[in-house]
């Protein structure tokens, strides 16, 4: 029974998220217009369709990036960790303004949540058009995304609240985000991202296997193994086609990617120096 409510569920909700894509990609082929504003807007709703990722790159400017940058920086420096390891103002008369969410500390990274309650200029930045109108088309619903800040260092830079040097990572084993709906999130690059940096986000590029078509038992057993999967067992689970599929998702400060992490990815291991994004969620 649980296995036949959970896949009402999730073909209920692909097939609205499917939908509501198709009719976005009609309305926009008809009425959409040849600006950079639409242009990359069905970038990005044609291409999570297709591979489950899109990439702008460029989509901001070094000046644009570079001020929130600033930004951040300016707003952590104004917090401290207590002795539970977690950020609360500086400014004692201000602990209403103290962050209260769910936060994520290792070693050299840090991941803070909800930066658009703390900073006017973030929460102007995250209530832009562009990023509403993603949020209606791909998750169906009207509304400002929630801006996370996403620090990754190899101890050597100092940062607000940054402690020691990345080794192993926040969401460093294959995982979904969600085993019954779509998961769209974006990502600002503040900082270039390669191979040669590491600390990327690796995601398996949706193929005729994709996971959310996937039947029950497969995520079932999957939950259950070693999460420290090879490719090769990838591809022997059908969670992969083919090793091609497994795509670093790398950029430039300054670019824009779109994922839907319900498909399978992780967080790699940072190899050098400090990258900072800002996810757009
Ligand atoms: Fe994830």
């Amino acid at each position: 029974m649980k296995n036949i409510n959970f896949l009402i569920a999730k073909n209920y909700k692909n097939f609205l998220f499917y939908s509501r894509i198709n009719f976005f990609i009609f309305l926009l082929n008809i009425r959409g217009g040849s600006s950079y504003y639409f242009k990359n807007l069905k970038k990005i709703v044609t291409e999570i369709k297709k591979n489950g990722y899109c990439r702008i790159p460029n989509f901001f400017n070094q000046r644009f990036i570079d001020n929130l940058i600033d930004e951040t920086n300016y707003i952590l420096s104004k917090y401290e960790l207590n002795e539970n390891n977690y950020p609360v103002s500086k400014d004692k008369s201000e602990r209403i303004n103290d962050l209260k969410k769910n936060h994520e500390f290792k070693p050299g990274e840090i991941k803070l949540k909800f930066l658009e309650g703390i900073s006017k200029n973030l929460d102007f930045f995250s209530k832009n058009s562009f990023f509403q109108i993603v949020n209606l088309i791909l998750k169906g619903k009207y509304g400002s995304p929630s801006l996370i800040y996403h620090l990754l260092s190899d101890g050597s830079q100092t940062f607000p609240l940054l402690k020691g040097k990345s080794q192993s990572r926040i969401s460093g084993d294959w995982h979904i985000d969600s085993k019954h709906e779509h998961v769209i999130k974006g990502i600002v690059f503040l900082d270039d991202v390669n191979e040669t940096t590491g600390g990327y986000t690796e995601i398996i590029k949706n193929s005729k296997n994709r996971l959310m078509k996937k039947n029950f038992d497969i995520h079932k057993r999957f939950h259950e193994e070693d999460k420290s999967i090879s490719d090769e067992d990838l591809i022997k689970s059908g969670l992969m086609d083919k090793a091609e599929y497994k795509v670093p998702l790398y950029g430039k400060k300054g670019d824009l990617i779109y994922l839907d992490s319900s498909n399978l990815h992780r967080g790699t291991k940072l190899h050098k120096g400090y990258r900072r994004l800002l996810w757009i969620y």
